[in-house]
Parts: structure tokens; C-alpha cells; sequence
């Protein structure tokens, strides 16, 4: 797994849902389990990169070899990201982001009442598209799409709007592909044009098709 081409690479991870607070014992949440970006980080460090993972809370342990820094809201993600962003010559988004989250949060549990609760959202800032718009020169961004439908629209609007190298589409309607399990399909749109399928397979066998994905964009990016 040693890899020349990645030793002493800074490289950053993210994974994991995040969880958006509503009172002292609720929160807002999404199925991602951590284990696709995990697989990323622990594969990129086997290579020799330096790794920094930023994780939303999950169960899994820190992989070998990597800097973790566990965070809980997409506010504390955005935060952490875009301070070491500029740090790393690469950057890959797998953390399953809230796009909302809750206007007002309690310092005291909501107590049950009759009737219904309506809980107004806000936007959580978009942490792609904040690194694509300030992009270093001789750096490579990797971003994620999990879509339903219509994957291939999406992930081309994805790329181009958040100015990123490659989307990992991650489709999560098939069986065993997406949130939670150990397996995972997914097709790689790079911006060259080039589309890669990586047919059903290990998360762990899907990260080394990424990285390697990642890895000859960015030896052209330094060309
Ligand atoms: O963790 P697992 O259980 O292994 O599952 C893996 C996964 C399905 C979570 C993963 O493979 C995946 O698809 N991750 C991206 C999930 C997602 O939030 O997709 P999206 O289409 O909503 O977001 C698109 C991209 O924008 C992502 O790179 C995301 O990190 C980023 N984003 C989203 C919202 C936000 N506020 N800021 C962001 O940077």
C-alpha cells in the first residue's frame, strides 16, 4: 500500500453526519455511519500521506496513522475546515453535511405540550463551495454527491458550481450502496470529462479507486 507518490502529502478528510442541536437532548442527524471517509483517511495514510480527518460523531476508531479532530455541527465544520484548508494540497468531502439546521436552539429541554411543534430551519453554510471559490493553485479538491435521482445532473452541477475536481456520485437508492453498510457503488465525474464506474464493492476497495482517481488529477494539477 506504501505509495511514493503520496508520501508526506498533507491531505484532508472529512466523514460522518453531522448533528444539529435543538435543546439539551435533541439534535438533528443523518444516517452516514463515517465508514466511507474513514476507509479514505486510513487507505491515504497506509500510502504515506499525512492525514488530517475531521469527523462528525461516529462509532468507529481513529484509523492508523491519522489526525483526527472530531466536531458536531456543520458550524464547527465549516469552522475547522476552512482554517486548514489552505494547509493541504488535498481535500476530500465525504462528511454527510446538514444543509439546515434548526433557527433557535434551547439551553432547556422543550417540555411536551399539547399540539404540534414547528421548528423553523435555517442554512448551514456551504463548506464545498466556500474551499472551491478560494482554491489554491496547486490544490485538489474532491467532493461528494449522494443522490437519489438523476445522479449524473446533479453531479455535474456539483462540480461545476463548487469548482471541484472530481464527484464521488454516490448513489443511495441501490441495495448496499451509500449510508451505513460495508459496500459501496459509485461513479467518479471528473472534470476533465472522464467517467469512471466503480462497480459494488468493498468501502475499503471504493477508497482505493478514489484516491487513486484523486492522485492523477492532482499529478497533472502539479505538472
Ligand atoms: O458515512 P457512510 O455511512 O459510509 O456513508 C457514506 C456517504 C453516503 C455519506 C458518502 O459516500 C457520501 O455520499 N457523502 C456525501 C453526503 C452528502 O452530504 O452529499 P450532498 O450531496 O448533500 O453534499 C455534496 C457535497 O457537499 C459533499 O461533499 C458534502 O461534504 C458537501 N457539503 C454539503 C453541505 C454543506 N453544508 N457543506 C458541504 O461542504
Amino acid at each position: 500500500r506504501d505509495n511514493p507518490s503520496w508520501h508526506g502529502r498533507k491531505v484532508l478528510v472529512t466523514a460522518g453526519p453531522t448533528r444539529e442541536t435543538i435543546d439539551p437532548v435533541r439534535f438533528f442527524t443523518n444516517r452516514s455511519s463515517g465508514k466511507m471517509g474513514y476507509a479514505i483517511a486510513e487507505e491515504a495514510a497506509a500510502r504515506g500521506a499525512n492525514v488530517t480527518l475531521v469527523s462528525g460523531p461516529t462509532s468507529l476508531s481513529v484509523p492508523h496513522g491519522v489526525n483526527l479532530i472530531s466536531v458536531e455541527s456543520a458550524e464547527e465544520m465549516y469552522q475547522t475546515v476552512t482554517a486548514c484548508a489552505k494547509d493541504n494540497e488535498m481535500i476530500i468531502k465525504c462528511a454527510a453535511v446538514a444543509d439546515y439546521r434548526p433557527k433557535n436552539t434551547f439551553n432547556q429541554k422543550i417540555k411536551k405540550k399539547d399540539g404540534e411543534w414547528e421548528i423553523e430551519m435555517e442554512r448551514t453554510q456551504d463548506i464545498l463551495k466556500e474551499l472551491g471559490a478560494n482554491r489554491q493553485p496547486r490544490q485538489t479538491l474532491v467532493g461528494f454527491a449522494a443522490e437519489s435521482h438523476d445522479m449524473e445532473v446533479y453531479a455535474k452541477k456539483k462540480m461545476e458550481s463548487k469548482n471541484v475536481d472530481m464527484i464521488v456520485a454516490n448513489s443511495i437508492t441501490s441495495p448496499g450502496s451509500g449510508f451505513q453498510g460495508d459496500t459501496n457503488e459509485v461513479t467518479l465525474f471528473k472534470r476533465n470529462g472522464e467517467v469512471d464506474d466503480v462497480p459494488m464493492t468493498t468501502k475499503v476497495e471504493a477508497a482505493k479507486r478514489i484516491l487513486d482517481a484523486a492522485m492523477s488529477i492532482h499529478m497533472e494539477r502539479l505538472k
